[in-house]
């Protein structure tokens, strides 16, 4: 079995760099106790290679990312670099880093940590129990559709964009999506707007179509407005829910609301060949520095990376079990604090989290 990994190491902005530097610590004690060794590559990304070279992803950021086994994300943009043009932004680098190495699939887990019930905006016995993914398609529909643009029209401005899907585009994605439910609660949620648009008409067409491989998994439908609102009110029902990239864009955002702490929640960005690991968060740029931030949800990307790149689920098992003993044992970083626990700073956290890897 692989033992040695390349990890490409792009910290980004804000609070970015802090919070990385806390899943390789976690990294390196996860390394001796499983006898494997990483390799890092650190690479410019975001605002910090726009103020170096002009540019998001840099070139040799990309090649960093070509030549690796897996990428570990912090977090880009901030204030400074808002008002470039849509093509020069800290978030371009991010969407072509996706589009580059063809990660066509955006994981994203919401769980609600027992005693971090009271951080959920829901009542506590909606939210209890909560246990389900988003898998989110990342390189298709209209975020990359053409024809795009913007131009003057008999004298009006428009700005236009194309929703499109490719049948192989959604048979992939919806091949993860039963696999995923597979080893879950076996149930897929596909989300769409079939009532309205002809992408989606394909899409659930092609769902059902692959769900005839996996008779062992139930498929049920939703509209995306629909799904909006169950979400909130019985979001215990669902395991994974498969969406296109702006309906699942919007979703995964809800989802994540749903537990109450941003801070907590991980993701992974999977194609054939690359596999890109995120904390769903950004760059923070007001705590930036500050040594406060909340590194679990790196921390649990780093876990993502553990299983799915390293195929060591063991290592992944730890590290969120650690990570559920500190939140019962009452460690807190500020945004997640409450009344009678223990607030901590990102050091302090990242070292429980380690004391209880063992
Ligand atoms: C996300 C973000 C990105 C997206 C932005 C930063 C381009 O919102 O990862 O969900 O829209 O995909
Ligand atoms: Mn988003």
């Amino acid at each position: 079995m692989k033992k040695h990994f390349k990890i490409a190491v792009l910290s980004g902005d804000g609070i970015g760099p802090e919070i990385i530097d806390s899943a390789l610590k976690v990294l390196d004690v996860i390394a001796k106790k499983y006898g494997l060794t990483f390799e890092y590559k650190f690479g410019l990304v975001g605002g910090a290679a726009i103020d170096e070279t002009g540019d998001p992803l840099p070139p040799e950021t990309l090649k960093i990312c070509k030549e690796s086994d897996a990428i570990l994300f912090g977090a880009v943009g901030g204030e400074k670099w808002d008002n470039l043009p849509t093509d020069k932004r800290p978030e371009k680098g991010l969407l072509r880093i996706r589009k580059e190495l063809e990660l066509f699939a955006n994981i994203r887990p919401a769980k609600a940590y027992e005693p971090l019930l009271d951080a959920s905006p829901l009542k506590p016995e909606i939210i209890k129990g909560v246990d389900l993914v988003v898998l989110r398609e990342l390189t298709g529909d209209v975020y990359f559709g053409e024809p795009r643009g913007r131009e003057v029209r008999n004298g009006e401005r428009v700005g236009y964009n194309t929703m499109i899907y490719y049948e192989h585009e959604v048979k992939r994605i919806a091949k993860l999506a039963f696999e995923l439910a597979r080893n879950r609660k076996k149930k897929v949620t596909s989300v769409d707007k079939a009532n309205v648009l002809e992408v989606s008409g394909l899409w659930r067409e092609v769902l059902n179509e692959v769900h005839a491989d996996y008779a062992d998994v139930e498929l049920e439908h939703m509209y995306v407005d629909n799904c909006a609102m169950q979400l909130i009110r019985r979001p215990k029902d669902f395991d994974v829910i498969v969406t296109g990239n702006i309906f699942g864009d919007i979703i995964s955002d809800e989802a994540g609301a749903l537990t109450g702490s941003l801070g907590m929640l991980p993701s992974a960005s999977i194609g054939e060949r690359y596999a890109f690991y995120e904390p769903i968060h950004g760059s923070a740029p007001d705590i930036a520095g500050k040594g406060i931030a909340n590194p679990i949800a790196t921390i649990l990307s780093a876990a993502m990376m553990l299983e799915i790149t390293c195929k060591v689920p063991e290592a992944a098992r730890d590290i969120e079990r650690a990570v559920e003993k500190v939140l019962e044992d009452g460690y807190r970083t500020g945004d997640i604090w409450s009344p009678g626990t223990k607030r901590v700073n990102t050091a302090e956290m990242t070292e429980e989290i380690i004391k209880r890897i063992g």
